[in-house]
């Protein structure tokens, strides 16, 4: 469904994507793991062309779309969660989920709207609130679900877990998990290796801008280097006692 290919990107003298080839097959649930500054960020807006590349392509669907602009991507069904979740916080819930909608008629945004605060009912019970006002796995879910407003066929999402508390983690997983399940593709890059490897089918490990390692995630979560390098004090925890 999405194919990158050999894409390198640079900030003026920082190298920041090194020939990564990364693809996601309709239905999979695929999650890239690096840690900080490996370049996790770079590839998903470079996907949505929010930043150029110095080479490489990238086919969603059979169609090269290397050229094509961040909405258009939107409107052909490639939806990205951002970093930091970036809410509109002076805007209400309902408006931020609206504005996930806007290249939709008004009658799919209704539609879309009722689907989506039934998948997250604290969106509904919350609706007019300042979105500033939620809890950030509230946000999160509430990006989420600004995402899913577009109706995506793919959700591209950065560092979900991202200041969040185990359990709300957890949540927020549970709920990828039921959209994997629905049929939503699924690319999610994470330094929380072992919550994003556990959760999808397959990884990759993104280091220094370059893909060393790729595979099944239940192999990557049992890799001793994966878990040396990236499950960090869990791994110790759990092996080294
Ligand atoms: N706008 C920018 N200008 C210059 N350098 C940048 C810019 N954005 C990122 N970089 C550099 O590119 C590299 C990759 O950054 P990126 O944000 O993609 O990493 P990341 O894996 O998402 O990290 P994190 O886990 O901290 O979010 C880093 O060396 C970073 O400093
Ligand atoms: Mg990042």
């Amino acid at each position: 469904m999405l194919e990158v290919k050999s894409l390198y990107v640079s900030y003026g003298g920082v190298q920041a994507l090194t020939n990564v080839s990364v693809h996601v097959k309709e239905g999979e649930f695929v999650s890239l793991i690096g840690s900080n500054g490996a370049g996790k960020t770079t590839l998903l807006n470079s996907i949505m062309n929010i930043v150029g590349r110095q080479k490489g392509s990238a086919l969603f669907q059979g169609k090269e779309v290397s050229k094509v602009s961040t909405a258009d991507m939107v409107t052909r069904g490639v939806a990205l969660v951002p970093e930091g979740r970036r809410v509109f916080s002076n805007m209400s819930v309902r408006e931020n989920l609206e504005m996930g909608g806007f290249k939709r008629p008004v009658s799919e945004v209704k539609a879309k709207l009722a689907e989506v605060t039934e998948m997250f009912p604290v969106l509904g019970d919350r609706a007019s609130q300042m979105a500033g006002m939620l809890s950030g796995g509230e946000q999160q879910m509430l990006a989420i679900g600004r995402a899913l407003m577009s109706a995506p066929k793919i959700l591209l999402m950065d560092e979900p877990s991202m200041g969040l508390a185990p359990l709300v983690i957890k949540e927020v997983y549970e709920k990828l998990k039921v959209l994997a399940e629905s049929g939503l593709t699924i690319l999610l890059v994470e330094q929380n290796a072992s919550i994003a490897l556990k959760y999808a089918q397959r990884g990759y490990v993104l280091e220094n801008g370059r893909i060393i390692m790729q595979g099944k995630a239940s192999e990557l979560l049992g890799d001793n280097e994966v878990k040396r390098a990236y499950l960090g004090k869990e791994y110790k925890e759990k092996w080294e006692r």
